[in-house]
């Protein structure tokens, strides 16, 4: 395919994406299927790889429609979520049959049905679907008030908006949200690119993800769902299945996934099997489990068993035993992060935990090690959470050396010796040294020539560390002078004609770059690659970005203004990338780098000039013909840059029903104001 073709695809997906979206998630009425839909996706998020220039800003592989929200509103239930008694043993698996079979009035040793099926750990959600429609998502909060998460949960695939017919006129599917583990590991990954704080485990990332206000940051995260029990039904429970077993497939048939893999057993020694089994493939799984669930089969014992306490008779939940592993903590050491930030690591004596070699752990921050009283020379324990991140959980006083000491967190940088602060407020402590500092400085050159920014082949980290430590390579711009050194380049170690050849050449070609990739390559802390490209498509080029930036150092100016406006773009990181240009060493090296890289101005999707070409326009109030989301990737189809707030340098405030503030503030700030009808009409206008 041609990058024209490519272009006409791309725009042609993102638009007709977007709309069934808007038919799914807004109307609620969806015209195709699943199955198709997820086709289109995919088509788009290949195109988008294969030309990564040609992403649309509004294009929904980079966000997924939802709504915002202020606070969660409480949700009550009505037939209260319980939780589960524990077993830990075989023997205590025994007890819970035979208390069963008492209760029951069985003969000892009579067969029981048992369904048992993994315990996903994640958190618990109740889906209530009316005419099969999904109403309400709420969490189990405390069981018996949780939080409504509608809006959250609408960005969840595995979640079905309809049930497939036949289905009771009301019914409330419980079961649970959670992160696979790959999902978790690359969520996580993406956090620490970016300097922020990372989720312990999958449940902590899975919570997280859902419990946010703003639900298009739930819909970016990979979250899923799996069905495992009903809560309320408007029918008798035997109309639709009377064994759990056949409730599952009913689950399957309505649309969920159910936890696999399932079996049903007959009696103990078939739970003991099964539980072997599963201890065995738990580490294979995709997603966290934490033991299982064992679940009487018939609907009319498990009427009759009940409830105790604040758990069902019924039911109860096989515990893994916790993955601990002992070992020694040899040393506590400092490492510096590109942002600078300063992060204890504990070397350990290589131990095995859950079937993987340890012989590091992050201590997190100063607080941690006080709060796990950790020092080395201590013996630690150490869980696997998540099966991903090695985790010290306390030291064993019996075992400490008398003469082991409290670790003193420095207050200068163990790299470069700059003063390293902790601002009021913050857990991390940071390093002040910036460029000068090595360790910083390798990591940025890291970042610099990183795959989603200068994407500089044949450069890692041992390759920059020589560099480095040689002076050839001290910051991003000298990268490009490194031909100078190519007859010495070509005696080091492991180094020939041909391969010193190939990296001069990954290097003259990464000269020409998108000015988005250039914003992300130069690690403004929070700055990643979405921000970037907002940022690129706002200024549209370097000379026009850095003299904004200039500008925006006065708080109260237009440029300042401009930037807090751009969508997503909060004080926070407006903050950095403002201090960012305030060092005078940074604005020379982006210069530097402007004049060495050809950098190519944001590609604006309409080559053809429209009336909106470089206006700023601002969207407030409700459309009746298109949504908000719409309105906006059409505006920026056509050249238009849309902010979130009205200031001086607003083009157009369109203005949609019940417009509030934002329209009072371009009436006073004499900003042309369209209505809906007007802006419909130019649009069409334009699109010829
Ligand atoms: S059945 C009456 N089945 O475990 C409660 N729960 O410890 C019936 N969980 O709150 C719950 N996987 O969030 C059930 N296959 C499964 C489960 C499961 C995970 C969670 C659920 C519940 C907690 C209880």
């Amino acid at each position: 395919m041609t990058k024209s073709e490519a272009r006409t695809e791309i725009e042609r997906l993102t638009a007709l994406i977007l709309h069934h979206d808007k038919l799914y998630y807004e109307n609620d009425a969806p015209e195709i299927q699943d199955a198709e839909y997820d086709q289109l996706r995919r088509n788009l998020a290949a195109l988008e790889e294969q030309f990564p220039e040609l992403q649309l800003p509004s294009s929904p592989t980079l966000k997924v429609s939802g709504k915002a929200q202020e606070k969660f509103s409480k949700f009550e239930h009505v037939v209260p979520m319980l939780s589960l008694s524990n077993v830990f043993s075989a023997e205590e698996t025994v007890d819970f049959l035979q208390r069963i079979r008492r209760f029951l009035g069985l003969k000892d040793g009579q067969e029981i049905e048992i369904v048992a099926e993994p315990k996903i750990d994640g958190l618990a959600c109740a889906l209530h679907y009316r005419h099969g429609q999904l109403q309400i998502a709420a969490t189990r909060g405390d069981g018996q008030t949780g939080e409504d998460v509608t809006a959250n949960i609408a960005g969840l695939k595995s979640i079905p908006k309809k049930l497939k017919a036949p289905f009771p006129a009301l019914v409330e599917i419980r079961g649970e949200v959670y992160m696979d583990k790959a999902d978790f590991v690359k969520l996580n990954q993406g956090r620490e690119a970016e300097g922020e704080s990372i989720f312990a485990n999958p449940r902590n990332a899975a919570a997280g993800s859902l419990r946010q206000l703003d639900a298009s940051v739930t819909a970016s995260r990979p979250l899923k769902f799996l069905a495992y029990g009903l809560g309320q039904l408007g029918d008798p429970l035997s109309q639709w299945a009377d064994t759990q077993w056949k409730l599952r497939q009913q689950f399957r048939d309505w649309g969920f996934a159910t936890n696999e893999p399932a079996v049903l057993c007959h009696d103990e020694a078939g739970l003991e099997s099964y539980y072997q089994d599963s201890l065995k493939a738990r580490h294979e799984m995709a997603y966290e489990i934490d033991g299982l669930v064992y679940k009487v089969n018939r609907f009319d014992w498990q009427e009759r068993l009940g409830f105790v306490a604040r758990a069902p008779r019924w039911a109860t939940a096989h515990k893994f035993p916790a993955e601990l592993a002992q070992t020694l903590l040899e040393k506590i050491d400092i490492q510096v992060g590109r942002t600078g930030t300063l992060t204890p690591v504990a070397y350990l004596k290589p131990v095995a935990v859950a079937g993987v070699m340890v012989s590091r752990a992050t201590l997190h921050n100063e607080d941690e090690i006080r709060r796990k009283d950790v020092r080395a020379g201590d013996t630690v324990v150490l869980q696997r959470a998540g099966d991903v991140i090695p985790q010290i959980l306390r030291s064993i006083p019996e075992k400490r050396p008398k003469d082991a000491v409290e670790f003193v967190f420095p207050d200068t940088c163990p790299e470069c010796g700059s003063l390293a602060i902790r601002p009021e407020g913050e857990v991390a402590r940071r390093c002040t040294g910036g460029l000068i500092c090595p360790a910083q400085a390798v990591e940025r050159l890291k970042h610099f020539v990183s795959r989603d920014a200068l994407d500089i082949e044949g450069l890692g980290d041992k390759i920059l560390r020589a560099f480095f430590e040689r002076g050839w390579v001290k910051k991003p711009s000298d990268i490009f002078a490194l031909h100078a050194h190519e007859v010495e380049l070509k005696t080091m170690e492991g180094w020939g004609d041909k391969s010193v050849f190939n990296l001069l050449a990954a290097i003259e070609k990464a000269k020409d770059i998108a000015f988005e990739r250039f914003i992300y390559g130069l690690g403004i802390r929070q700055v990643g690659q979405a921000t970037s490209r907002k940022l690129a498509q706002f200024y549209g080029d370097y000379p026009h970005w850095k003299s904004a930036m200039l500008e925006a150092q006065e708080t109260d100016s237009h440029a300042a203004h401009d930037l807090q406006s751009i969508e997503d773009i909060g004080p926070s990181v407006t903050k950095d990338i403002i201090s960012f240009f305030a060092e005078e060493h940074n604005r020379d090296e982006a210069d530097m780098l402007h004049t060495i890289l050809s950098i190519r101005p944001f590609e604006k999707i309409a080559t053809n000039e429209t009336v909106f070409t470089g206006k700023i326009m601002v969207f407030t109030g409700t459309m009746e013909k298109m949504s908000r989301a719409e309105a906006k990737a059409t505006a920026e189809r056509l050249g238009a840059k849309v902010a979130g707030s009205v200031s001086a340098k607003t083009d157009y405030l369109v203005a949609g029903e019940d417009a509030g503030s934002k329209l009072k503030n371009a009436k006073a700030l004499g900003v042309t104001i369209l209505s809906e009808e007007d802006w419909l009409r130019m649009a069409a206008g334009a699109q010829i």
